[in-house]
């Protein structure tokens, strides 16, 4: 059994960004948007931060507060579109339920939407042209070259269909010539769908969902859950200690998706700076 080791390769990846940013005369720029005080999203927001200091990139923060309304989101990412010297922009999700969440993703330029939240992104990456791809599937499809993990005519399951992980997942694995199937929690048989995996994706946010016995001999599982057991210790969707008996490869949580997740956004960061400086 191979364990996949998310961190390592993302720590090379973030190594090699930080050789390439610091030879060339670029000087790539990420800003975030936070609204409201959530301590997940402010800690995510700053292992962001952290991840530029690393590798080289500026990172600009907007701050705005939890009352602000639609109008003002936008106006923060209108300002930062016309800006010339930020290459992306994060809007950290979720926003607030008063924010129209919707029409803030649609305001962010394409063109620096290292996310990959744009309808524009989302439609490239369906039509098999992809530009800026999410960075947690996008991190996901890393790991699959750096193993050597052969996708083409592959049976993938993806469980969870939420526009960030499970839909933009399921289309690089079409695009990667795997055959796809996409469940969640209106699908029958799930359990029968994922002992039918080749290629299994969790990402449901369910701690532990994932047993041995759900799992089809030598298949390779990719854990993207992030949550809590019942000693409140961090775990993913799968049962990690009873799947490993299972598959050919699997990745661990924490220490797999995760890192990948913001080794990627640097990536995407890296990729605008330098289209918007014409290399
Ligand atoms: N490692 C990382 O970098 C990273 C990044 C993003 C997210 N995550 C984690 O990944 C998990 C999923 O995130 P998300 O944003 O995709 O979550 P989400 O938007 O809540 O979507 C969850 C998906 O799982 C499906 N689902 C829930 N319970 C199910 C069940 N019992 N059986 C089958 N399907 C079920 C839902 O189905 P319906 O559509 O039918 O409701 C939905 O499609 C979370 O733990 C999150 O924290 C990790």
């Amino acid at each position: 059994m191979i364990l996949i080791n998310g961190k390592e390769i993302s720590e090379n990846r973030l190594s090699a960004l930080k050789e390439e940013i610091s030879a060339s005369a670029i000087n790539p720029c990420l800003a975030t948007v936070i609204v409201g005080e959530d301590p997940a999203s402010q800690m995510y927001v700053r292992m962001k931060h952290k991840a530029c200091e690393q590798v080289g990139i500026k990172s600009v923060g907007v701050v705005l507060p939890a009352d602000c309304t639609t109008e003002e989101v936008l106006s923060a990412v209108s300002k930062l579109n016309s800006d010339g010297s930020v290459h992306g922009i994060l809007v950290q999700l979720p926003l607030p339920k008063h924010v129209d969440t919707e029409a803030v993703i649609e305001a962010v330029s394409p063109e620096k939407d290292v996310d990959g939240f744009h309808p524009y992104n989302i439609g490239q990456l369906f039509s098999g042209r992809p530009e800026y791809v999410p960075c947690t599937p996008g991190g996901i499809m890393t790991l699959f070259s750096e193993y050597g993990i052969e996708l083409s005519g592959k049976k993938a399951v993806v469980i969870g269909r939420s526009v960030d992980v499970g839909r933009p997942m399921a289309a690089l694995l079409i695009n990667a010539d795997a055959t796809v199937t996409v469940c969640h929690s209106r699908t029958k048989n799930l359990e029968d769908e994922m002992r039918s995996a080749d290629i299994l994706v969790s990402a449901i946010g369910k701690a532990k969902f994932v047993k041995g016995d759900m799992v089809k001999e030598g298949a390779v599982v990719i854990d993207v859950g992030i949550n809590q057991d019942e000693n409140n210790k961090l775990c993913g969707d799968v049962d990690f200690e009873s799947v490993k008996e299972k598959a050919s490869a699997i990745t661990p949580v924490p220490g797999g998706v995760g890192p990948m997740t913001i080794a990627t956004l640097m990536e995407n960061t890296l990729k605008s700076a330098k289209m918007h400086a014409n290399l």
